[in-house]
Parts: C-alpha cells; sequence; structure tokens
C-alpha cells in the first residue's frame, strides 16, 4: 500500500474524497485542493482512468521535515532514484512551495533535479537527462514550511485532458470542473439535460460520460505511469476492462448543447464527434432566445459569458433575459448558472434555491440553482421571495 495524493481544484475536495473512496481508496482525507489516501498499484491505475475529479494522482516516495536548503537537498539525494529510473531516462520536477525555507518553487524543482543528478553521477558517472515536455519521470515536489513531500506524478500530465477535445472554443470550462457542475446539479439521466450557452461542448460531454458512465480517461493515450519501470500492461489492460463492463447504454437519454456562435457549435460537434456520442448528444446553433424545453423536466446547466472584457451591461442585459427565458419556459425544470460575474447571476431574476463557491483558475465563481416550479407553487414562492428582498 503507498501513500497518494489527489489534486483537484478548490471546492471539489468533498466531491474527489467520496469518487476515490468508491473506487476502493482507503484512508482518505481532505486536504486543500487535494485529497490524500492510500492504495495499491491496481487503484493508482483505477483513479487515473475513472477519477473525473481529479487533475493528478501522485505516489508519495518519501516525506520528510527539513530545517534549511542543505537538508533538503541531502534527503532528496538520499531517495533510492535508481529504482524509479535509469541513466537512459528523462525526468523533470515540478515543485510547489510555501515557508521561509524554500520560498522559489523553481529553485526547489532545481535543486531536486540537482540532487537526483548528483546521485547517479556519483554512483554511475552518468546521469538521466532533463525533458520538460514528457519527461519518463515526472518528479512532483511539496514543500510547505519545513515539511516536505516528494512524489512521483503517475498521470504525467492534467487529468482534465480527457482526450476528446479537438477544438477550444472561446473560454472553455475546465473538464474537471464541467464534471464536477453536473454531479453538484444531481442529474441522474431523468428528463433533458441541456446547456443552452455550451460553448464548446464541455458540459454536455462530460454529463453524456456519467450518464453512461464512461471512464473519465477513455480517450486518453497518454498516462505518465506508461513510462515507469515497474509498469504492469496486464494489470492496466484489466483495469480497463472492468472498467468497461460497467458502461450503461442510454437507450432513453436527451443531452443538448445550444450556441448563440458558429463557431462555438463547430467546435462542440468536433468534440461530440471525437467522443463518440453523436448518438447521445445533439448540438443546435440558436440563441438561448429560441431555445424550447423537449421534456416536462430537466436539469439545465451553463456557464454563461463573464469575460471582465466585456462591458458588464452587456452581461446584465444577458443574465436578465436568460431568467425571463426561465420563467416562461422551462417550468418544471431545474436550472443552474455557473459565472464569476456574481451581480450579473443576481440579474437572473430568480430566487437562488441554492449555492456553491468554486473557482475557476483564480476567479471566484457561484454555481447557483434556480427552481422553475410550475403554477401556483411558483407564484407563492416568487411571493415570497419578493418579501425576503
Ligand atoms: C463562457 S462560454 C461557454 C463555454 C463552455 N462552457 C465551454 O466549455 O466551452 C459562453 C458561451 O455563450 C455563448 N452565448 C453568448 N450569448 C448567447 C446567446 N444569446 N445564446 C446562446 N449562446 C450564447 C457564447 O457564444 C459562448 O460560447
Amino acid at each position: 500500500m503507498k501513500n497518494m495524493v489527489a489534486t483537484t481544484y478548490a471546492g471539489l475536495e468533498a466531491l474527489l474524497a467520496a469518487e476515490l473512496k468508491s473506487l476502493g481508496a482507503d484512508a482518505v482525507e481532505i486536504g486543500r485542493r487535494m485529497v490524500s489516501f492510500r492504495g495499491d498499484k491496481a487503484l493508482m491505475y483505477k483513479a487515473n482512468y475513472c477519477s473525473r475529479f481529479a487533475l493528478r494522482i501522485l505516489m508519495e516516495v518519501h516525506a520528510f521535515s527539513i530545517r534549511d536548503q542543505e537538508g533538503f537537498y541531502s534527503a532528496v539525494r538520499a531517495i533510492p532514484w535508481e529504482n524509479f529510473l535509469s541513466t537512459r531516462n528523462t525526468l523533470a520536477v515540478q515543485a510547489v512551495t510555501s515557508g521561509d525555507i524554500l520560498t522559489h518553487s523553481k529553485y526547489a524543482a532545481q535543486l531536486t533535479k540537482d540532487a537526483v543528478t548528483d546521485r547517479f553521477m556519483e554512483r554511475q558517472q552518468e546521469r538521466p537527462s532533463v525533458d520538460l515536455e514528457r519527461p519518463d519521470l515526472l518528479i512532483n515536489v511539496h514543500v510547505r514550511q519545513g515539511e516536505c513531500h516528494v512524489s512521483l506524478d503517475s498521470s504525467g500530465e492534467s487529468l482534465h485532458k480527457r482526450g476528446w477535445r479537438k477544438e477550444q472554443g472561446e473560454a472553455p470550462l475546465s473538464e474537471v470542473m464541467a464534471a464536477a457542475l453536473v454531479a453538484l446539479s444531481g442529474w441522474t439521466g431523468e428528463g433533458e439535460f441541456l446547456d443552452p450557452m455550451c460553448g464548446s461542448g464541455t458540459l454536455p460531454i462530460e454529463a453524456a460520460m456519467i450518464a453512461l458512465n464512461i471512464p473519465a480517461g477513455r480517450f486518453r493515450r497518454f498516462f505518465g505511469f506508461y513510462k515507469w519501470k515497474d509498469f504492469d500492461r496486464e494489470l492496466w489492460n484489466g483495469i480497463k476492462a472492468e472498467a468497461h463492463t460497467q458502461q450503461r447504454d442510454g437507450a432513453a437519454l436527451l443531452i443538448r448543447g445550444c450556441d448563440a456562435s458558429w463557431k462555438a457549435v463547430a467546435a462542440a460537434e468536433a468534440n461530440v464527434r471525437q467522443a463518440g456520442l453523436e448518438e447521445w448528444v445533439r448540438i443546435e446553433k440558436k440563441p438561448f432566445q429560441a431555445v424550447f424545453p423537449r421534456r416536462p423536466s430537466g436539469v439545465i446547466v451553463t456557464n454563461p459569458p463573464y469575460d471582465e472584457r466585456i462591458r458588464s451591461h452587456d452581461n446584465l442585459t444577458l443574465y436578465h433575459h436568460f431568467g425571463d427565458v426561465l420563467k416562461q419556459r422551462f417550468r418544471g425544470y431545474t436550472a443552474w448558472v455557473f459565472s464569476g460575474d456574481l451581480k450579473a447571476i443576481k440579474n437572473v431574476g430568480l430566487r437562488p434555491m441554492g449555492k456553491h463557491v468554486l473557482f475557476n483558475g483564480p476567479i471566484e465563481c457561484r454555481y447557483v440553482r434556480f427552481e422553475l416550479f410550475g403554477g401556483a407553487l411558483e407564484d407563492q414562492r416568487q411571493r415570497n421571495s419578493d418579501q425576503h428582498e
């Protein structure tokens, strides 16, 4: 059993912890933008292949305390690196530091690389070289005050890169964030799933993958552990085959993405094709003002424009119109709006029934739920909300 860490975005730790437990992780503990857990190699492969909410799966090789930089260098040099790579391999180091012993992340990365290569020079008079693009071994260093964790990055590149994205669109959501928004919405495949401002299609695609239980890593071509000395291809193939047996058929699914922009629609269609989801995900070129419900109930999850460069007046109007469309047409639906423009969200003009605070990169966002009750119940809610204003 190994100590491992899965990293994620601020606000998604609880989702990730629950997911890791369901994959079989032990000793699951929530941290800041990460979840630590214990598991074996099979679990590490499974987490990489199946986790929708993790960015990277790190396998710890050594945890230690330091008082100064020399202490850091010697502790890293003492790690038996020859167990993990040979002089023919390449390496790279990613470091995150805080506290006053190692104040610069780049310097910590450099020191780590020196410690590893010095160890090889001393023992074998040869050293592995550095490859920042696609190293055989990506070493992850985390230093907080004097507490250090040195790990191997088994993902190699961030797991939000699912492998289905052909086209970016303008401001695409991270796939990890999109999967989290779908999960938090509680949509389980019943009723319609609709994103009326879908951009490159991230939300409908992740929604389809969740509903069909397609592993998040299904379309990735590369994981860091492929290049590890102990890569067990048979175990890996077994993990994938087992995950595939758990896929569901989506005969009754209705998932739709619409966008006003031709470019966005073309990107979304290309991405849906790449993921092989044409059967379940429909993309339509139309503004949300022209979108009508297809089922008596459903879930709307959307991420309207909130670019700070767009004049906020335009945003306010767009959100206001969107609120009107929801009220007038989508009775029986639940709508979730994800945005960094807090003022604009208020302009939707509906009473929020729940919210999450999440971070999209450095931008603090709200993910707000609106219930679109029908008839008398809605009138009653509106009256209550007016009284509370
Ligand atoms: C922040 S982007 C959505 C990004 C998307 N979630 C993704 O991952 O690619 C907002 C989208 O809203 C679209 N949009 C703006 N006004 C619209 C309208 N009136 N009707 C439909 N889409 C609109 C834009 O074309 C843009 O693609």
